[in-house]
């Protein structure tokens, strides 16, 4: 394994001084590099960013060195940072009359959900910030390390992930596959105590980093795989980006589980319960396999059964099992390799999807909580539209509904006052000019960003709906308007007034609100 820099406190403290009095943060950088320059990086695209750092500042030297990998003159790293500290611990080495970092540290605004964002820096391996492996070339390492080891920073799928979680004062976290470690930051600022699991010692050792770098000291590591290394400890929140790629050989740790199938997450999913406190929340990405014969729903509605765990699992994106391959075969890198190569790799996924009778993927969310009922929710849908990120109190409130609805039957759901949600609009949808629209619906500008189709019981119902009178009362309120019978409107409205509620267009006024 290649000698990581130090993670000594008293050194890293200093390091943080410099790149705080240098203004290396992502609002910093953001500010120096300007929107283009900076979205042009997130697409491995530096040459916006060359042009914005020519002027030897020590922004612009630190810009240079971690995030462009450029060699930088040791004149201008001394002005930047303690260079020869960070020779000495190994951030730097030397390169003739200039000096070259070793890993890539990257700013990283430390948002979570209510509280003010934090300075925070992830540190990764050399050229694998953006994207996959493919990001250093087909035949390349970072500084020597074994591609199939190699430390992702910050990706696509880190940040949505972040997002997705429940960010509430907890006692104990756990980041399993935690990689970079950018999980386990956020954990950090809510939860008393983190744990950051990895199979890959040197996924510890960037996790270790960039949780020292960023001043938190309420962590700890530990290697091993899935649960292993937790024995029986139970955690109120677990965090987990997996190696989810569905992949016929185990070629980089930081994708390929290693298990045949979906069988990683599946394993994930299974053994969460037993690591749950109760109330506690399990959050991660995963992939699951569609397979000739089998609904997908039901394949995953396996994965919970017997679990005891509430569920709600979002279906993102469903890709072909050729869409598939090619999307990790360029992030492999495969795509640069010669083309006889290329066609081989290709094929052997293909083979493994053939034999498996596979015919797509599915990418989605998976949260699960120990809420305790004898009838778990069990919640799986497919929902591939844009969402507000952070979701996370969201998906908080949405569970809290389920108990509401699980707890009320329809005399008690009527008996309930609700609130209409912030930001529910109505939308009528029919020719120009007609008097009456053909359909009328509710939409939601936040959260998941729901639309759904109602009638005008419905429209009317949600658009009086603020906790002045119970939904029995505004039921009979509309019946006597449209000169209906109030009790076969008050029969047929539950089911409908379970799918407001449940979707979030109108809220118990009872639940705390967001
Ligand atoms: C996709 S990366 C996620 C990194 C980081 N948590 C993030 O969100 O960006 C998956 C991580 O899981 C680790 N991993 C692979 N197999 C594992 C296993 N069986 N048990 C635990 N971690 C594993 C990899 O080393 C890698 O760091």
């Amino acid at each position: 394994m290649t000698k990581l820099p130090a993670p000594d406190p008293a050194r890293l403290a200093s390091l943080r001084e410099a790149l705080l009095a240098a203004d290396y943060t992502a609002d910093g950088c953001l500010d120096l590099l300007g929107p283009t320059g900076y979205a042009a990086l997130a697409r491995s695209e530096a040459v916006p960013a060359l042009r914005a750092t020519r002027g030897g500042t020590p922004l612009e030297t630190l810009v240079r060195l971690f995030l462009l990998q450029q060699p930088v003159p040791y004149p201008a790293a001394a002005a930047a940072l303690p260079v020869e500290e960070c020779l000495a611990d190994g951030w730097l080495t030397r390169d003739g009359g200039d000096v070259r970092a070793t890993v890539d540290v990257r700013p990283y605004a430390n948002e979570v959900a209510g509280l003010d964002s934090s300075d925070a820096w992830v540190v990764s391996d050399l050229g694998c910030a953006v994207g996959g492996a493919g990001g250093i070339g087909a035949g390349g390492s970072a500084a020597g390390v074994a591609r199939g080891e190699l430390v992702l920073g910050v990706g696509g799928a880190s940040t949505t992930l972040a997002g997705l979680a429940v960010r509430r004062p907890v006692r104990a976290a756990l980041d399993l596959g935690a990689g970079s470690g950018v999980q386990a930051l956020h954990a950090a600022r809510h939860a008393q105590r983190v744990t950051a699991t990895d199979l890959n010692p040197r996924a510890l050792a960037f996790s270790r980093l960039t949780l020292a770098l960023s001043g938190f000291d309420n962590t700890e590591t530990a290697q091993g795989s899935l649960f292993e290394p937790v024995g029986e400890r139970r955690f109120d929140l677990i965090v987990s980006n997996p190696p989810f790629v569905i992949s016929p050989a185990s070629r980089f740790v930081y994708r390929d589980g290693g298990m045949a199938g979906d069988e990683l997450c599946r394993s994930l999913v299974r053994g969460a319960a037993a690591h749950l406190e109760p109330g506690g929340y399990c959050q991660l990405l995963a992939n699951w396999q569609h397979v000739k014969g089998e609904d997908w729903h039901e394949r995953l509605a396996g994965w919970v059964a017997g679990t005891g765990l509430d569920a709600w699992v979002v279906q993102r994106e469903v890709q072909d099992v050729a869409q598939y391959a090619e999307l990790w075969l360029r992030d492999g890198g495969d795509h640069l390799a010669p083309r006889t190569v290329y066609e081989a790799r290709y094929n052997e996924w293909l083979d493994a999807f053939e034999a498996a009778r596979v015919e797509g993927i599915g990418f989605g969310w998976i949260t699960l909580r120990a809420g305790g009922a004898a009838q778990p929710t069990v919640r799986i849908e497919e929902w591939p539209h844009p969402v507000e990120q952070p979701l996370g109190p969201h998906i908080e409130q949405w569970f809290a509904r389920q108990d509401f609805l699980r707890g009320h039957d329809d005399r008690a759901l009527l008996a309930a006052r609700y609130l209409l949600a912030d930001e529910v609009v109505q939308e009528q949808v029919g020719p120009p000019g007609a008097e009456d629209p053909e359909h009328v619906v509710l939409r939601h500008n936040r959260g998941m960003r729901r639309a759904t189709k109602v009638d005008t019981v419905g429209a009317g119902f949600a658009g009086v709906c603020d906790g002045s009178l119970t939904a029995g009362e505004i039921l009979d309120a509309i019946a006597q308007l449209l000169r209906e019978d109030p009790s076969r409107l008050r029969d047929r409205a539950p089911d409908s007034l379970r799918l407001l509620v449940e979707q979030g267009f109108v809220e118990p006024a009872t639940l705390p609100q967001r």
